[in-house]
């Protein structure tokens, strides 16, 4: 099967001359666009570059008449699996209580924990296809799905089934993470329950998944930076990736712990300054920005009645991150409570506004270096012999990706060498 994409405007991502592996600093800007170019794929991967290219007998053509092409995102960060809603908690919020104080009373992440124990494998499955074929419009063709709503053995198992069986109908790639350490279950009492992690969810989680990186929320009313520390070591020692969220909220040490101990990435960062930020710098950490989450907690970050300002709404630093050497990604993080949106377009435009990216930056944060965070090699740019994951906009200036805010930009997506979605184009 092949596939001809004509007169496309290309956007390969591809690195500046002699640059190879992760982009940071100055690799991260300069993208470079050439006109008129034809692109074919055969057999799931980019075949050829160039001008003038015909299309073997039998093959698909796509006329992009001018518009961008560009690797599909890739989203390292999403709760995409879950059951129930949040609907009633974000109105509580809106009238002004805090994330962390509804989370504290036994709601938020707890309230989604309960809603999921009680689902069936095979509802919770379907729900997460019907997202997952959410994020496939988006342009998303690789993305990261954490557990992390079951928070017992049985429940995280659950889970985990059920992102690994919703793959297997995604024509993207899915990712799974054991986010084992998400909230305290206080129902059996704080030390019972990260015993019980430790030393029951997290081997039985190692002997069906054993690939899976494990994850966890060190934060007031979460994990402890200590409890944490016990649980990565744990999952260290069997071998996983390790993933930490940190720094939401308030700082806890987690970053300076996560770059010691060699941890994958350390996600969110709202709060990350002064010396941890250099020290995550430069190390080969990953930092990942949120920002649709500090937009859509608002005021209730901090639990502050609505008076017409923001009550110091945070974003991470990602420019600081940047202008120091560190790895830089960003992330929706869509999920019932904090970020309802599986829009990597929106993510472009707030991290462009809010975390003080280029949009080159931007871009780079949301194809090629979560791919590499990942651990895939072959996507993330438009080079011969990669994977043909492919985005085609309805833009022909690849800037109004972040300029639009809500817009509606894919007009094609290709996954693995196949035209999945295709809009009419306005
Ligand atoms: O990254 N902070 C922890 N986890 C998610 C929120 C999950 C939820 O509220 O259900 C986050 O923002």
């Amino acid at each position: 099967m092949s596939l001809l994409i004509r007169r496309c405007r290309l956007l390969s991502m591809e690195a500046p001359q002699g640059f190879v592996g992760v982009r940071t600093g100055e690799a991260m800007r300069g993208l470079r666009v050439r006109e008129n170019v034809d692109v074919l794929v055969r057999a799931g991967r980019i075949e050829a570059v160039g001008d003038g290219l015909t299309v073997p007998p039998g093959g698909q053509v796509i006329d992009a008449r001018g518009d961008v092409l560009m690797p599909g995102f890739v989203d390292c960060h999403t709760h995409l699996c879950w059951a129930g809603n949040r609907i009633d908690e974000w109105t509580r919020r809106l009238a002004g209580e805090s994330y962390l104080q509804i989370l504290k009373d036994g709601g938020g992440i707890m309230s989604t924990v309960r809603a999921v124990r009680e689902t069936p494998l095979i509802t919770l499955t379907e729900e997460l296809r019907k997202r997952l074929d959410a994020a496939l419009r988006q342009g998303i063709t690789t993305i990261e799905i954490k557990s992390g709503y079951g928070l017992n053995t049985e429940a995280e198992l659950k889970m985990l089934r059920a992102i690994r069986d919703a793959a297997l109908t995604w024509p993207g790639t899915v990712v799974l993470t054991a986010l084992l350490g998400h909230a305290m279950d206080t129902s059996i009492g704080d030390r019972a329950f990260v015993e019980r992690t430790i030393n029951e969810t997290l081997p039985a989680v190692h002997a069906e998944f054993p690939g899976v990186a494990v994850d966890l929320f060190c934060e007031e009313g979460a994990w402890t930076l200590s409890d944490s520390l016990q649980l990565l070591n744990a999952a260290k020692e069997l071998g996983h990736a390790l993933r930490v969220h940190a720094d939401q909220f308030t700082s806890r040490g987690m970053v300076t712990e996560a770059v010691r101990m060699g941890v994958l990435s350390v996600d969110h960062l709202e709060q990350t300054a002064g010396t941890e930020l250099d020290l995550l710098a430069k190390s080969q950490t990953f930092g990942v920005g949120l920002p649709i989450t500090a937009i859509n907690l608002g005021n209730s970050a901090k639990g502050t009645p609505f008076t017409g300002m923001s009550a110091g709404i945070k974003f991470a630093n990602l420019r600081e991150l940047v202008d120091r050497g560190g790895r830089v990604c960003l992330a929706t993080n869509t999920n019932p409570g904090s970020a309802p949106s599986i829009s990597i377009p929106l993510v472009v435009a707030l991290g462009v506004r809010f975390c003080g990216l280029t949009v080159d930056e931007a871009l780079t944060a949301v194809t090629i270096n979560p791919a590499m965070m990942l651990g895939f090699k072959d996507r993330g740019v438009i080079a011969s012999g990669k994977r043909a994951d492919l985005v085609l906009l309805r833009h022909s200036d690849y800037r109004e990706l972040a300029y639009e805010l809500g817009g509606d930009p894919v007009r094609a997506v290709i996954v693995g060498g196949h035209v999945a979605r295709y809009y009419a184009s306005a």
